[in-house]
């Protein structure tokens, strides 16, 4: 299958942009092998075990190649690393012959890690640990990892989710969970790569939230499109930011100083000249 791209991105809060695909050959197009139906699909398990029955592979956004020297100037190829939501993506399977032979590649969907499974069997790449893990409770115990990495997954979090400078409250809970998850079985200075469609101004908010240690850096890569890879070390936060704010207790109280953060007419002006 050749290389092609779906988004299914409503950060611009247009309520239907459901996908676009580009082919290698053919550039920008808006055709899909599996949309689903409708756009809440995307957070159905139900949809990705169907699709990935019968879809062999599809990479979203970029394949490795694109953003391999991004992956590298934030990981030791000696690092024990941790995907999310490998769906049947090859990154993983690129990460590892790239030499990233500590990699744990996790998907929700039991279709897409049994496939995964055969491939990679089939291929001989018997390091890699493949794995099935909701990110939202993740197998692992805290401080396993030193880079955690997903592509497109927290993107699917933001489907339907309104407003985009004020998401529902289930997406600010979701993500919330989502990066709570990934800062929690990452070691003291592991780094949280996130690849994303999402535009800075919307996902700092959310990375930058009370309770985690981390700050957020970014690159963009792709050619007439860009897309963006979030870098967030733990440890790397101000310490005269964190140290002014009060430990957060629960998913709602974050849900709420994010939102109350994303109101705050210093934000919106601030994203405004960054998107400039
Ligand atoms: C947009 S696809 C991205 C797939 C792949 N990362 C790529 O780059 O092509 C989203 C993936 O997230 C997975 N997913 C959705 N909810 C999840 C959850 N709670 N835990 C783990 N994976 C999940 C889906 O099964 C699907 O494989």
């Amino acid at each position: 299958m050749g290389e092609r791209e779906e988004c299914m991105d409503d950060e611009k809060g247009d309520g239907d942009r459901v996908g676009c695909e580009d082919t290698r050959e053919g550039g920008r197009a808006c055709s899909h092998g599996m949309p689903p139906h409708t756009l809440e699909a995307y957070l159905e398990p139900a949809y990705w075990n169907e699709r990935f029955s019968v879809e062999e592979h599809y990479e979203w956004f970029k394949d490795y190649l694109h953003f391999r020297h991004l992956v590298h100037e934030h990981v030791n190829i000696s690092d024990c690393v941790l995907e999310l939501g490998c769906g049947n993506s090859n990154l993983s399977e690129d990460m590892y012959k790239d030499g990233f032979t500590h990699i744990t590649s996790t998907d929700l969907s039991p279709v897409a890690i049994k496939a995964k499974q055969d491939r990679c069997a089939a291929m001989g790449l018997d390091g890699m640990t493949i794995a099935i893990a909701d990110m939202f409770d993740l197998p692992f115990s805290d401080g396993k990892f030193d880079a955690v990495i997903e592509k497109g997954v927290m993107d699917v979090l933001f489907v339907n989710s309104g407003n985009p400078w004020n998401p529902s409250l289930k997406t600010k809970e979701r993500v919330t969970a989502m990066l709570r998850e990934a800062h929690r079985v990452l070691k003291p200075r592991g780094v949280f790569i996130s690849i994303a469609f999402g535009q800075p101004h919307f996902r700092r908010p959310f990375f930058e939230a009370i309770g985690f240690s981390w700050s957020m850096q970014y690159a963009t890569f792709g050619d007439n499109f860009h897309y963006f890879l979030y870098t967030l070390r733990k440890g790397t936060k101000k310490l005269d930011v964190a140290s002014t704010l009060p430990p957060v207790e629960d998913k709602l109280a974050i849900a709420d100083l994010v939102q109350e953060h994303m109101d705050n007419e210093d934000y919106l002006l601030s994203a405004l000249i960054e998107s400039d």
